[in-house]
């Protein structure tokens, strides 16, 4: 397990979109969403201004059940900070349909996996997941009050938000753990306990899904700022 820190969120969304253009740039990436991103897709459109049609194929780690021009989208996220002035080819891009019935997106969008990635062990298998984090151990839509998801062997299942009980559709742990490379990509103080806990094992770590990623290439690497570091370089 890799894990760099940066003295700033904005250093640390800098580095990583370094490391994402010179090692990913023709890979099949699973990308989240919440607030985290937000700078790294900046930084990544920005760099890459100059470019078109990259062969970038773009997934996502979850996606909300709503519609795409929705404020609460992961895609509108990314469509208005990553995917500008067709740096990418956009026929790469592989959003989730969280217009579509739930059930039925779940059973397309396992499909779409199964016939644009490469298998391994016929598992889907991404080159990099770049995972969010939440404060009670959540990653993806693998919430700790649905903590059956894990052992869901479909590829991605649909979650319900705790607390909003607003449907998800997620990458499970099977599809997550078979992937060449992840990342998770944290910042701020507020998940600095967890990450120590989940890191250090200690604590409540069991019983977050964040701690089931493993994945078996044992490529796993932590991205974060000073602030969610604080509790590892006490
Ligand atoms: C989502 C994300 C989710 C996110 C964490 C962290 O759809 O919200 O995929 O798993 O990564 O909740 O969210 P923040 O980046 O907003 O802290």
């Amino acid at each position: 397990m890799n894990i760099n820190i940066y003295k700033t969120k904005e250093e640390l969304s800098d580095k990583l979109s370094d490391y994402v253009i010179n090692n990913h740039l023709n890979s099949s990436i699973a990308i989240s969403g919440g607030s985290t991103p937000l700078l790294l897709f900046k930084s990544l459109s920005t760099k890459l201004s100059s470019s078109k049609n990259l062969d970038t194929k773009f997934y996502w780690v979850d996606e909300r059940c709503v519609p795409p021009d929705s404020e609460e989208s992961n895609y509108k996220m990314a469509r208005e900070n990553l995917f500008v002035n067709n740096i990418f080819n956009s026929q790469n891009i592989y959003r989730i349909k969280g217009e579509k019935d739930p059930f039925e997106e779940v059973i397309n969008y396992n499909k779409i996996l199964r016939d644009n990635l490469t298998l391994d062990k016929n598992i889907p298998s991404f080159d990099l997941i770049i995972l969010g984090l939440g404060d009670d151990g959540h990653t993806a839509s693998l919430f700790p009050h649905e903590f059956k998801n894990l052992r869901n062997k479909e590829e991605c299942l649909v979650a319900t938000h705790p607390s909003s009980g607003q449907k998800r559709i997620s990458l499970s742990e099977k599809i997550i753990n078979n992937a060449k490379e992840v990342i998770f990509h944290v910042t701020g103080a507020g998940k600095k306990y967890v990450i120590d806990e989940i890191i250090n094992n200690r604590g409540n770590y069991k019983s977050y899904p964040a701690s089931y990623i493993n994945p078996k290439s044992n490529n796993l690497s932590w991205y974060l700022d000073f602030e969610a570091s604080e509790m590892l370089t006490k």
